[in-house]
């Protein structure tokens, strides 16, 4: 079964780029996406700024909704999700180094490495991991990146430690 599988992906939206007075018309920003892939495999997008692969990766976690086609993650349409749901999924299966990093100044690497667990939903049957298990993750985690000793809030920390920091966030889905 294919980690994701895409197929007549397409999004439509009202044109916000209209001038004042002119009716919104429809834009098309992705069109007939097709594609699957299976675990272990690693893809890139490379495409012209502005082509579209923000919203294709926001479609793809369930964040947005297609206009047409689906989207399936590990064998789940999220169609068939509502919004709660595709949350729960996105808790433990997708992980996001966002283009701006996300993260809460206030709060130390670590802090930040171990929230996402905490607001992880567990799948049927299983617990949700305790603190000590979590910050035993999230310390592993943050000496593979070379952040093991980090500490105090991550807002004094220098750019490159703050993008390794948010580098170790999604690991914890794996
Ligand atoms: N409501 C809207 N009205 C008009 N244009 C829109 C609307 N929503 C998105 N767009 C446009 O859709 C296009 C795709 O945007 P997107 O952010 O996905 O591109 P991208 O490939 O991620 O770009 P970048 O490489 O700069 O991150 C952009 O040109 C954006 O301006
Ligand atoms: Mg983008």
């Amino acid at each position: 079964m294919p980690l994701i599988e895409v197929s007549g992906l397409g999004k439509t939206v009202a044109d916000a780029g209209a001038t004042p007075g002119q009716a919104a018309r429809p834009l098309d920003i992705l069109h007939d996406i097709g594609f699957s892939l299976e675990s272990g495999e690693t893809a890139a997008i490379v495409v012209a700024s502005g082509s579209g692969k923000s919203i294709l990766l926001g479609l793809l976690a369930g964040l947005d909704l297609p206009s047409r086609g689906t989207v399936r993650v590990m064998g789940q349409d999220l169609a068939v999700l509502d919004e709660d749901g595709r949350a729960a999924l996105r808790s433990r299966a997708i992980g996001f180094v966002f283009q701006s990093f996300h993260l809460l100044g206030h709060l130390t690497a670590l802090e930040n490495v171990m929230l996402a667990l905490e607001l992880r939903v567990p799948e049927a049957g299983q617990h949700k991991m305790s603190y000590a298990q979590a910050r035993e993750r999230a310390v592993a985690l943050l000496e593979r990146v070379g952040l093991g000793e980090l500490s105090g809030p991550l807002s004094a920390h220098a750019l490159g430690r703050r993008a390794a920091a948010c580098g170790a966030r999604p690991r914890l889905r794996h």
